[in-house]
């Protein structure tokens, strides 16, 4: 997910935490339009995880979501069509928003963590509509309405079974990331209505509740073609 995302502040290059791991490289990340985003990831063996490749991976999906920067890379960004997810929503990414605008997103802190083969069940009937964006789509964002809480079973980085139970900003992120492994894209969610670059996001609705900006942008629909 970005960062870059009009609905997140301004924040620093590089979070703290990123101090560069042997091996690991810095990614291009994978654009809209080319099919490895399309497709469904496949799951790892557990024998798999501890293989260097992986390993290797996973330092280097962490690095490239640092250097991007952004919230969460799922590997199908950086090409590889594999279910592992990587998150981290802490620090300086926090410290530069309001705390009125930290509770209106409900952005919780979320620490780094490995998601592998990850499964998540909404929890609750509760939902929140958001500007998002993605490292993929990059430049744009748009509203999506998701589940307010999700829990989350995966393997970390260590092949071990872990279970996260989120709420707010974290849910969301880890609905995006994990909507990446299925093929889905969050313009497929969007109301694409609220689509917009996020230079006119910053321009023209930055401050506003997504239901305005809905009502802004919704002019009349284009006339259907005649038969
Ligand atoms: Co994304």
């Amino acid at each position: 997910m970005a960062n870059r995302s009009p609905c997140l502040s301004a924040h620093l290059p590089t979070s703290p935490a990123a101090t560069r791991e042997t091996g690991a490289v810095i990614f291009d990340i994978v654009q809209v339009g080319d099919p490895v985003l399309r497709q469904r990831a496949r799951p790892l063996a557990r024998e798999e995880i501890g293989t260097p490749f992986v390993q290797e991976l996973i330092s280097s999906m962490r690095m490239t979501m640092y250097d991007a920067p952004g919230v969460g890379l799922a590997a199908p960004q950086v090409g590889e069509s594999l279910q592992i997810v990587v998150v981290e929503d802490d620090g300086p990414h926090l410290e530069n928003m309001s705390p009125q605008r930290r509770t209106e997103l409900r952005r919780l802190p979320l620490p780094y963590a490995v998601l592998i083969n990850p499964v998540l069940e909404p929890v609750g009937d509760e939902t929140d509509e958001f500007f998002e964006g993605c490292l993929s789509v990059a430049g744009y964002s748009g509203a999506v309405r998701r589940h307010r809480a999700v829990r989350v079973r995966a393997l970390n980085a260590r092949g071990e079974p872990v279970a996260l139970d989120l709420t707010g900003w974290p849910a969301r992120i880890l609905q995006h990331e994990l909507d990446h492994l299925a093929g889905v894209l969050y313009i497929d969610k969007m109301d694409s209505r609220t689509f917009t670059t996020n230079e006119n996001f910053g321009r023209w609705w930055k401050a506003r509740p997504v239901e305005e900006v809905r009502r802004s942008m919704s002019g009349p629909s284009p006339a259907a073609p005649e038969a």
